[in-house]
């Protein structure tokens, strides 16, 4: 695996591997990489000649000072994680050879009224800052797949909307969330939970197959509600759990085949996100 840190040096290596039309995969993250990372770069090696990680923690997208400043981070673990898992490329530049002194943020007001909901509520500015970012690394990378995790929806809705507006050539990948054992969605995060709070998070996923096993015209309304009462008790802080078109994110007011359950609590220090996608089941 080659390790970039300067954007000049990956740039230029990047007109290289065009030139020999290899087909370049992308998997941006923030590090502390865990199964969930990696298996979005075995589905990028799969699909792609190169596979290009970049591992940069992005100031912008931090709407909590102090998440910002304890989020993990373990580059020599992750660069001994991504060379096992066979990637090709990492770049893990500096906040300097990413912003400069220039931290203005795109906007991403006029994405659709989807941007305010649910974590757009939750974490003001947030996707600012997540587009921000993506739209450099994708203008550095030059990517022809990019590959993005379904843990994160409203980013990859995010995401595809960045897209189709700036970047049309570039085919977006929607990837499975990689669970713990107990159902629980593996996050960067989760090393901050104890060992109550692990084993409590599970009721996340089991609150959210709740739903999911009533998805019926009749029954979906009161397994989403006996879930939120469930949730809203402690130890839980209770952000939101909706029931939502897949698309928009309005919240559902009757029925229809396909939805999407989406979650967010608080539980101790650390807070956690996690979604189902609600279909008929046989
Ligand atoms: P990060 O939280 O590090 O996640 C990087 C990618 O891994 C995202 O696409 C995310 O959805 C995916 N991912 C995280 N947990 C996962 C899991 N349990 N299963 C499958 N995929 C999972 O998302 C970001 O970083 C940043 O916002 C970023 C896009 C890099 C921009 O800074």
């Amino acid at each position: 695996m080659i390790l970039f840190q300067s954007t000049s040096d990956l740039r230029s290596y990047i007109s290289e591997q065009k030139a020999k039309n290899l087909r370049i995969g992308f998997v941006p993250t923030m590090g502390a990489l865990h199964a969930g990372h990696l298996s979005l770069i075995k589905i990028a090696r799969q699909k792609c000649d190169l596979v290009v990680c970049s591992i940069f923690v992005n100031p912008t997208q931090f709407n909590v000072a102090s998440d910002l400043e304890t989020y993990p981070r373990p580059l020599s673990n992750d660069i001994r994680l991504l060379s096992e898992g066979f990637c090709d490329v990492l770049f893990n530049p500096s906040v300097d050879e990413v912003y400069g002194n220039d931290f203005t943020k795109d906007s991403s007001d006029d994405y659709g009224s989807f941007i305010h909901l649910l974590e757009g509520a939750s974490r003001p500015g947030h996707f600012d800052g997540v587009i921000t970012v993506v739209k450099k690394l994708f203008l550095l990378v030059q990517p022809d797949e990019v590959f993005f995790g379904q843990k994160d929806y409203q980013q990859c809705l995010v995401i595809q909307t960045l897209i189709e507006r700036n970047f049309p050539f570039i085919n977006f990948n929607l990837c499975p969330i990689a669970r713990e054992n107990n159902g629980l969605a593996m996050s960067s995060r989760n090393v901050r939970l104890s060992k109550e709070e692990f084993e409590l998070a599970s009721d996340l996923f089991k609150n959210l197959t709740h739903i999911l096993t009533n998805w019926k015209e009749n029954a979906w309304l009161d397994a989403l509600l006996e879930a939120r009462t469930f949730l809203s008790k402690k130890p839980f802080e209770l952000e939101y759990l909706e029931v939502c078109d897949q698309f928009t994110l309005e919240p559902l007011k009757a029925f229809k085949p396909n939805a999407i359950a989406l979650v967010a609590v608080q539980l101790g220090k650390t807070r956690l996100i996690d979604n189902l996608l609600l279909k008929p089941t046989l």
